[in-house]
């Protein structure tokens, strides 16, 4: 395993912390790459890896690529657009896509990089946050071929403590979307009845209590959320508003495409959506509870 070079792209919130990982377990050899060029040197001069100026040299000195990116347009852009993964890809090459994007593109992507011959691709989007990346206990749902995957669970083990083989390319992101639908109806349904609490005239901290701890509908979201509601201020970002927006955009048009009705996570959209034009894009979308607020 040591002598396998992992190269990531990708240094925001998630991507950062995945590659601080996987430079401690002396793996991220192959460096880094970063669309603003600053914060792959701000990484390069902590962590003592080289930061590449495009994505294509970045492959070229890797053996296993990781991609943690925004949205379609990104990884798109990183893998075939110009001076991209794709130019630099050496054959036998694994691209290890952990961003949320849309199942149709990344199938795509994985079939341009198998149809000329550099490698494979599989989808491994991730489910938990910045603080579990921390803690190394991210799931990571992998969509691609059984070798694929088992080579993407070599490198993957270092920075996650469930790796699971959903199927084939694609099925990593059905995985995580069915996630993602139901914690963004979720965190809004939090955030109603948060308000509700507060016109009953509870006390804080037996809100608190409820949904955190006495509820049978309790969860890890709503221990790391509910604070964030509660004090009314603190929406510092684990997981930007403008993600969930996109990844409920992706569930909509998916289930649209079969015919599925999916009113829950329609309705949480056109939260985020109202959000967003309260220019609450870069917040934790917790902070979709000013919404309800108006704050
Ligand atoms: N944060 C979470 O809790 C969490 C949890 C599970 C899944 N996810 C998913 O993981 C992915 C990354 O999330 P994140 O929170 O790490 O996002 P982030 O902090 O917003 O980082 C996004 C990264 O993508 C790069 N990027 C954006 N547009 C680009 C473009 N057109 N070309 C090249 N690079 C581009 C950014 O580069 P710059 O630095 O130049 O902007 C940055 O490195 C998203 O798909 C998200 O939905 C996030």
């Amino acid at each position: 395993m040591t002598n396998v070079r992992v190269g990531l792209i990708g240094l925001g919130v998630m991507g950062w912390r995945i590659a601080k990982n996987l430079r401690e377990a002396g793996l991220l050899i192959g460096g880094v790459y970063n669309r603003t060029f600053d914060k792959a040197l701000r990484f390069s001069r902590e962590f003592g890896v080289e930061a590449f100026k495009t994505p294509s040299e970045l492959a070229k000195a890797s053996d296993v690529i990781i991609t943690m990116l925004s949205d379609d347009e990104a990884v798109k852009n990183v893998i075939a657009g110009n001076d991209g993964v794709l130019s630099g890809l050496r054959p036998g090459s694994l691209v290890i896509d952990m961003s949320t994007i849309s199942p149709s593109v990344s199938i795509e992507l994985a079939n341009t990089i198998k149809s000329r011959g550099g490698g494979e691709m599989v989808d491994a989007p991730v489910i938990g946050t910045s603080v579990a990346v921390e803690r190394k206990e991210i799931v990571v749902l992998v969509g691609g071929s059984e070798e694929a995957f088992n080579r993407a669970k070599d490198v993957l083990q270092y920075t996650a403590k469930t790796i699971i083989h959903v199927g084939p390319n694609g099925f990593g992101l059905y995985a995580k979307l069915i996630n993602n639908a139901l914690l963004g109806s979720y965190v809004v349904a939090l955030a109603e009845v948060v308000q509700l609490g507060k016109a009953f005239g509870l006390s804080d901290s037996i809100i608190l209590d409820v949904l955190t701890k006495l509820s049978s509908a309790r969860s890890p979201t709503s221990e790391l959320k509910v604070p964030k509601m509660l004090s009314g201020g603190d929406y510092s970002v684990q997981f930007a508003l403008k993600h969930m927006r996109k990844d409920l955009d992706i569930v909509n048009r998916e289930a649209s495409m079969r015919g599925v009705p999916i009113p829950m996570a329609s309705l949480a959209l056109q939260f985020y959506r109202m959000a967003e034009k309260m220019g609450l894009s870069e917040e934790d979308f917790a902070a979709v509870l000013k919404v309800l607020t108006k704050q």
